[in-house]
């Protein structure tokens, strides 16, 4: 009877400490995968690659536009550039509109595929490439606390 119940008490003991370790490793192993993903992301790094992912097929790597898809979709290329002054012109709530609504049926809506974090992100993505093209040629920022 007494070494039946103190072998059930160590065997409580080891059972509490193997959930203690396990719980341990998880918790460090959630801690790196953190790390590996960049535990501040860079709204501006974090919206490059929902560019790469969504949006170079069309506007290309460059984001001044795929000719051979602006003339699959019988617009001019200017039209895709998203460097250009025009785009530059615009609030980033208006960016903000286009992108999760789409624009003239043929840029694509991506509400529902882009939640509003991606859909910022890549708009201070798109603002970063911007300031990099204007960079020293005076004008205007925009960037509603994207900058
Ligand atoms: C299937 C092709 C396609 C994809 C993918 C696409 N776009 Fe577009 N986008 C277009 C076309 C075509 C236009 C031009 C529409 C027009 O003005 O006639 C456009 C226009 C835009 C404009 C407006 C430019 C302006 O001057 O008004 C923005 C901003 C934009 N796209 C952002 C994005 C972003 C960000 C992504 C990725 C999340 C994306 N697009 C993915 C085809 C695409």
């Amino acid at each position: 009877m007494r070494v039946k119940s103190g072998f059930g008490r160590a065997a409580g003991f080891l059972a509490l400490a193997g959930a203690v370790l396990a719980g341990g490793i998880a918790c460090a192993e959630g801690k790196n995968a953190a790390t590996a993903k960049g535990a501040a992301p860079d709204p501006t790094l974090a919206g490059a690659k929902v560019f790469q992912t969504n949006c170079v097929t069309c506007h290309a790597a460059s984001a001044t536009g795929n000719p051979a898809m602006a003339s699959a979709f019988g617009v001019d290329v200017a039209l895709m550039n998203l460097t250009s002054s025009r785009v530059r012109q615009l609030t980033d709530t208006q960016v903000t509109d286009i992108i999760r609504n789409g624009k003239a049926g043929k840029m694509p809506a991506w509400k529902g595929q882009l939640n509003d974090d991606q859909i910022a992100d890549v708009v201070a993505y798109l603002r970063s490439l911007e300031a990099k093209k204007y960079a020293g040629k005076g004008g205007k920022t925009h960037g509603v606390g994207h900058d």
